[in-house]
C-alpha cells in the first residue's frame, strides 16, 4: 500500500506538468486561430443545395468516423467560395464535430486548398525532379514572364494565380501545369504561351498532352499490343473437359 502510494507520489509531478504543456498547446492553438480569425470576418454558411450535398457525402461515413468526409466538405465549401476563409473551415468543423484547429490544420497543409483570394485560375506548375528534367524551370519562367506573376502571387484583376507545385501525379508527361482541376501535359513554352493566351481571352484549351501522343503511351508509338487481341475463349476449344490439351 504504502508503496503505491509512493508511486504515485512520484508520478505527480510528472502528471502536473504534462497537464500544463497539453494546456499550453490547446492555448496556443486556440490563439493562433483567433489570431487568423482577426483577418476573417467573412460570414459562411454552405448553399441549400451543398447542405444536400454534405449531408448525402455523411451518409458514406458511419458515426464514429465523420471527420474521414474533412477533405471533400473543405473542398465543397471551396468551391462555393471559391477559396477557403476561416469562417468557412470553421463552419466545416462544426458539420464534423472537430476541432477547428484540425480542421485548419489540414487546410493549410493541402496545396489544393487556397486560404486567400485567388485568381480565377490557378497556374500550378511542377518542379518536382521528372518535370525539372523535362524543363519545368524554363515553363516556370515563360508563366511568370507571360503572366508578369511571380509565384504564390495573384493578378490585381484577379485572373490568374501562379504558384509553385510538388508532383502532380502525371510525371511520365512532364513537364506538367495545372489550371484548376485540369492536367495540361507534355508542354513546351510554346504550348504553354498559346493556353494562357486563350484563357486569357476567356477560351478554356483541352487538357491532356500537348505533344500529339495519346494519354501517356510512348512518345514514338506504341512498341506493345501491336495486333488486335484474339476473341474471348480463343484456344479453349482445344482443350477437354479437364482443362488439358
Ligand atoms: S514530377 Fe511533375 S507530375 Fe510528377
Amino acid at each position: 500500500m504504502f508503496g503505491l502510494l509512493e508511486v504515485g507520489l512520484l508520478a505527480l509531478p510528472r502528471l502536473c506538468t504534462l497537464g500544463r504543456s497539453l494546456h499550453i498547446t490547446s492555448m496556443r492553438r486556440r490563439s493562433k486561430l483567433d489570431a487568423c480569425n482577426m483577418y476573417d470576418k467573412m460570414k459562411f454558411e454552405f448553399t441549400k443545395e451543398n447542405k444536400a450535398r454534405v449531408e448525402s457525402l455523411l451518409t458514406w461515413y458511419p458515426e464514429a468516423e465523420r471527420q474521414g468526409a474533412l477533405l471533400p466538405l473543405l473542398d465543397i465549401a471551396q468551391r462555393q467560395h471559391g477559396w477557403l476563409p476561416i469562417s468557412a473551415v470553421v463552419a466545416v468543423a462544426e458539420v464534423l464535430k472537430i476541432d477547428p484547429m484540425q480542421a485548419y490544420e489540414t487546410a493549410k497543409y493541402y496545396t489544393m486548398f487556397h486560404m486567400k483570394p485567388r485568381g480565377m485560375y490557378v497556374v500550378a506548375v511542377c518542379t518536382s525532379t521528372p518535370c525539372f528534367l523535362r524543363g519545368s524551370d524554363d515553363l516556370l519562367k515563360a508563366c511568370s514572364k507571360m503572366l508578369r506573376l511571380e509565384p504564390g502571387e495573384t493578378s490585381k484583376d484577379m485572373q490568374f494565380s501562379l504558384k509553385v507545385d510538388c508532383c502532380l501525379g502525371a510525371c511520365v508527361n512532364g513537364p506538367v501545369v495545372t489550371i484548376n482541376d485540369d492536367l495540361y501535359e507534355d508542354l513546351t513554352e510554346v504550348s504553354l504561351e498559346s493556353i494562357l493566351s486563350d484563357l486569357k481571352c476567356g477560351k478554356v484549351p483541352p487538357a491532356g498532352p500537348y505533344s500529339g501522343r495519346c494519354s501517356s503511351e510512348p512518345k514514338d508509338g506504341a512498341t506493345t499490343l501491336l495486333i488486335d487481341p484474339p476473341p474471348a475463349g480463343y484456344k479453349m476449344q482445344d482443350l477437354d473437359d479437364s482443362g488439358e490439351k
